[in-house]
């Protein structure tokens, strides 16, 4: 199953994916979200895969709000839980219940540049190559076993969306050899 806060175009690559045929053992049970009319959403309910929100502003505290996401995506049984521009920080419960099978993807070359912009912190830090990770997610933030990852060349002219555009396109293959890779060995 896939978490998602935004529009989810790397969650619509994988669908394409599937859909193509290309990740036979994959079935994506269902894509969650922690806020309402998400795109990511709207393209997956239209691609007909079940969906839901566990909104964090319905939660007294974030721990409720943890809970209650833990216990929704507990319900499908995943094999695993892809975050896929999830931007929200799950808490221990969570990661307890999905140890060792919480795979996020992260706009960076982990561990540089972890965070909600590491886009934007590795344009302003002023490095020439940046990438992305997709890596096991453990309680910290962007941190966990490094499963992929690949290198993107900053061009001077870069600006945060052009540079997040072109690690994009890699993140959407690296994400979709993981799936595979996980796949087989399950
Ligand atoms: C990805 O770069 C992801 O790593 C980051 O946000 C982006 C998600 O984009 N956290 P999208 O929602 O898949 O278009």
């Amino acid at each position: 199953m896939v978490l998602v806060s935004g529009t989810g175009s790397n969650l619509q690559a994988v669908i394409d994916a599937v859909q193509a045929g290309e990740l036979p053992n994959v079935d994506i049970a269902a894509v969650g979200a922690d806020k309402h009319d998400t795109y990511g959403v709207q393209r997956s309910a239209e691609a007909g895969i079940e969906t839901f929100v566990v909104n964090f502003k319905d939660y007294e505290d974030r721990k409720d709000w943890n809970h209650a996401l833990t216990e929704k995506c507990l319900s499908y049984a995943p094999d695993y839980v892809v975050s896929s521009g999830f931007m929200r920080i799950v808490g221990e419960e969570f990661i307890n219940a999905f140890d060792g099978t919480y795979i996020n993807t992260h706009p960076a070359l982990l561990p540089s540049f972890p965070g909600a912009h590491g886009v934007r912190d590795a344009l302003a830090y002023g490095v020439k190559v940046t990438g992305c990770t997709v890596h096991i997610a453990d309680a910290g933030v962007d941190t966990g076993p490094i499963l992929r990852q690949e290198a993107v060349a900053i061009d001077d002219a870069d600006t945060e969306d052009t540079l997040h555009e072109r690690i994009k396109v890699v993140e959407r293959r690296l994400l979709i050899a993981t799936l595979a890779d996980l796949a087989k060995s399950k």
